[in-house]
């Protein structure tokens, strides 16, 4: 939260950076819109081979910006200091390639890429660019995660002992085609506009809302999964679509305790042996009662965390912790639309509830760092090359679990 202030600070001090944006469909067109509030970038080119959606991405961008169809020629010709990416998850890898060698930053929509072998292929490549790279996870610029990331650090959960997470939601992915079913150009176009809902060009649930989430649980595990068994089918949607429409899974992590910090209340159970934590995910498309949110279970307390709104509530434990002269018993409560009020030492707060600025949107701010970043020539970015390959490997192996109805074994990545 912290990089979050400076970042919202920083903006004023940059020279702005010339930006380009390959595809400017929904997603695109929500980063453009962003991108136009940032004092320090300028965009210079919009590219999308769809006509209706790269007018659009102009009307948005702004009369400034060229239009391409080609992302080549959009390279070629304007030369931007960065690009973000915003097309189907299958031309990843094929357009970042393209652009690291252009000699650009990107900025690359999740799930980073298709396969996990695209995904080490891609980080060999910004590693030997020496490229300024970052994943549109954008939970890792949001406030209130961030801020449960440092309560989680400095030991106010205890030790975390489950994460139950999910994404539930009720509509069919379906985008309507601009010709009638019959239409010689119906399949393709289907195809282009629906590339969701294809086992080719997707990899349904888990990457398109499942990669958020479980990215989630790897930055506050601070580390990846061991194992996965998923299952799942196509049990309502029955459209002629290849991907599934509700999905189930639950991985196994191994995690080393942390020490605590000088000061800081030692975690509850904790020894030097690594232990076992169990994170479960799942993912409807026909019922959005639970919508979607992350609980992150610890001995001393639990986080509720979605993108608008963080709660924290306390375990009693009254042999462990005197909570007895505290006005806070009941549960401390991070939420939206207050000033930010943040600080390295959550406990600071205790007796109070968690504030942060959430007001502020998490697809802007992590723009913005992404935009700090380039100018600074700091590839330490908030969610680098090296995160989007492990969350991609998180995501797949749920999917090879699914096919082959058995539990997957993380592997290695060297790359
Ligand atoms: N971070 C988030 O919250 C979030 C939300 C939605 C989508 N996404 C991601 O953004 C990406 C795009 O999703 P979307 O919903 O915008 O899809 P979309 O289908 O609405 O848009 C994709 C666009 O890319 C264009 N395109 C295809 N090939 C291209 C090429 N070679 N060059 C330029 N443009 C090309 C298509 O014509 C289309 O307009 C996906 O990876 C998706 O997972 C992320």
């Amino acid at each position: 939260m912290i990089a979050q202030a400076e970042s919202v600070r920083g903006e004023e001090r940059l020279e702005p950076i010339r930006i380009a944006v390959i595809g400017t469909g929904a997603r695109g067109c929500d980063l453009i819109r962003a991108l136009t509030t940032i004092v320090a970038v300028k965009i210079v080119a919009v590219c999308d081979p769809y006509g209706p959606h790269l007018e659009r991405g102009w009307q948005y961008a702004g009369p400034l910006a060229r239009t391409f169809t080609d992302h080549r020629k959009l390279l070629d010709e304007t030369k931007p200091q960065a690009v973000v990416v915003a097309v189907p998850l299958a031309s990843h890898f094929d357009i970042c390639r393209d652009v690291l060698d252009a000699g650009c930053a990107v900025f690359c929509e999740k799930m980073m890429c298709y396969s996990v072998e695209q995904a080490r292929n891609l980080v060999a490549r910004v590693e030997e660019k020496r490229a300024v790279f970052q994943v549109g996870l954008q939970r890792r610029a949001n406030a209130i995660y961030r801020q449960a990331a440092a309560m989680i650090q400095t030991g106010m959960l205890g030790r975390i002992t489950a994460i139950q997470c999910q994404w539930h939601r009720h509509n069919n992915w379906r985008r309507p085609v601009p010709v009638p079913r019959g239409h010689a150009d119906f399949a393709q176009l289907d195809r282009q506009r629906n590339w969701r809902l294809y086992r080719d060009s997707s990899q349904g649930l888990m990457a398109e809302l499942g990669a958020h989430q479980l990215d989630v649980a790897n930055w506050f595990l601070g580390t990846p999964p061991k194992c996965v068994f998923a299952t799942g089918g196509i049990d309502y949607w029955r459209d002629g679509r290849e991907v599934l429409d509700n999905i189930s899974c639950l991985y196994e992590y191994e995690v080393t305790p942390r020490k605590p910090a000088r000061g800081q209340t030692p975690v509850v159970g904790t020894n030097e042996e690594p232990y076992t934590v169990r994170v479960s995910y799942s993912s409807l498309q026909n019922n959005a009662f639970t919508g979607a949110s992350e609980l992150i279970l610890g001995t001393h307390g639990t986080l509720f965390l979605s993108q608008k709104k963080g709660l924290f509530y306390r375990e009693s434990l009254p042999e462990t912790i005197d909570w007895s002269n505290r006005a806070d018993k009941q549960a401390s409560v991070v939420t939206s639309g207050k000033t930010l009020k943040l600080s390295n030492d959550p406990w600071a707060h205790h007796g109070a509830p968690f504030e942060i600025d959430s007001e502020s949107d998490d697809t802007r701010d992590e723009l913005v760092s992404f935009v700090e970043h380039v100018q600074q020539g700091d590839r330490a970015t908030i969610c680098s090359a090296r995160d989007g390959l492990v969350n991609a490997a998180t995501i797949v192996m749920a999917n090879d679990s699914i096919e082959k109805r058995q539990t997957v074994e993380w592997l290695p990545l060297n790359g």
